[in-house]
């Protein structure tokens, strides 16, 4: 079969293991021929290919980024841009397409699976908020990467007796940040599903400081939302073309706000795209492997329209219709664990029942 790669959205630690684990299954074991688009979906719409061929997936298993590079581009934005994508695949003789993203790249992927395209979608993204999958690869990656800035932070916070707020990626989900602020000990965890009170997150600091603690630790996710509005923390963001606004800098605002209510000094890290950078780790390249692996496999079982998930520890399909539906936000039981671990505000501070 001849058939066409791309990675689309934000890039991913593990993109080209993917890319590499198709390439190889498909040539080993297939005989397939691969057309890689440049930049995802702006690749398709402007043919912009190159041969994915043995040598070009040589070396590329520990790189982060991708060998495709990528783009946000949302064909469907365009005048006539999903047929000009499908006028393309057709032009490139391809058989099927194997389109790499998260839910904006995927939806994309479904609707030209509606006018009849042979599509294969994997799911891909740090924040982990696919729906009908339980990982996303790169996830364990950023995950690692925060842990290890909370751990070094966590040392000069103590040294200086100050408030230090981290923060994470996640635009509408707090999986980096409640995992990393969970392995990092993080005093305070602000995740999008929870809207937080600027007040008692100040109490909760003060409590904990007048108990002879001398420094705090905060992990704020960058989509996190005051609870008086239920809005986000930037206001006026640009937005990209999958009508998203471009976040980043929530805990600027949030340190004010902390210092002015505590009087303690109080600094942030953000670490942005440090997180999406640099190797996979062990984990995500074996699982952007098996993702890699089950994709091919769903092309020559011509499974389209579907996904390649994974669902406890086995790769299976899934509707893309079913991942784009919604975002898988963090659960209960997850939540649970952080508030069983995190200090709680004192008696008088808690709500009052009726
Ligand atoms: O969607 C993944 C993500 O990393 C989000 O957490 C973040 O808000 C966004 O991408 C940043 O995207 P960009 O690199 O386009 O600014």
């Amino acid at each position: 079969m001849k058939i066409g790669i791309l990675t689309g959205g934000g890039d991913c630690p593990g993109l080209n293991a993917v890319i590499r684990a198709v390439v190889r299954k498909g040539y080993f074991h297939y005989g397939d021929q691969f057309v890689g688009f440049l930049e995802g979906w702006r690749g398709v719409l402007e043919n912009k290919t190159m041969t994915l061929d043995l040598s070009a997936v040589g070396g590329i298993l520990p790189r982060g980024g991708t060998i495709l590079r990528t783009s946000r581009t949302n064909p469907a934005k365009r005048e006539n841009g999903l047929d000009t994508c499908i006028a393309t695949l057709k032009k490139n003789s391809l058989d099927a397409l194997i389109a790499i993203g998260g839910d904006d790249t995927l939806s994309v992927a479904k609707k030209l699976h509606d006018k009849g395209v042979s599509v294969v979608g994997v799911p891909k993204t740090i924040d982990n908020d696919l729906a009908g999958t339980d990982y996303t690869f790169g996830f364990d990656t950023a995950v690692q990467i925060a842990t290890e800035a909370i751990d070094r932070v966590h040392t000069t916070a103590e040294a200086h007796n100050r408030v230090m707020i981290v923060e994470v990626m996640g635009r509408d989900a707090g999986w980096i940040a409640i995992h990393s602020g969970i392995a990092g000990g993080a005093d305070v965890i602000l995740i999008p599903e929870q809207p937080f009170d600027i007040d008692d997150i100040a109490e909760t600091i003060r409590q904990r400081h007048a108990r002879g603690r001398y420094f705090s630790i905060i992990v704020v996710a960058e989509g996190a939302r005051f609870s008086s509005n239920n809005q986000s923390l930037i206001a006026d963001a640009p937005k990209d073309e999958f009508g998203h606004s471009r976040l980043g800098g929530v805990a600027t605002t949030l340190a004010q706000e902390v210092e002015k209510r505590t009087g303690i000094e109080t600094r942030t890290v953000i670490l942005g795209h440090v997180q999406r950078g640099g190797s996979p780790s062990a984990f995500d390249r074996v699982l952007a492997t098996r993702y890699g692996l089950g994709a091919i496999e769903m092309v020559h079982r011509g499974e389209f329209g579907r996904m390649a998930a994974l669902r406890g520890n086995k790769i299976v399909s899934v509707p893309i219709a079913d991942a784009i539906a919604k975002n898988r936000t963090v659960d209960q039981e997850m939540m649970n664990v952080a508030e069983g671990i995190l200090e709680k505000l004192p008696v008088e501070r808690q709500p009052q029942s009726a």
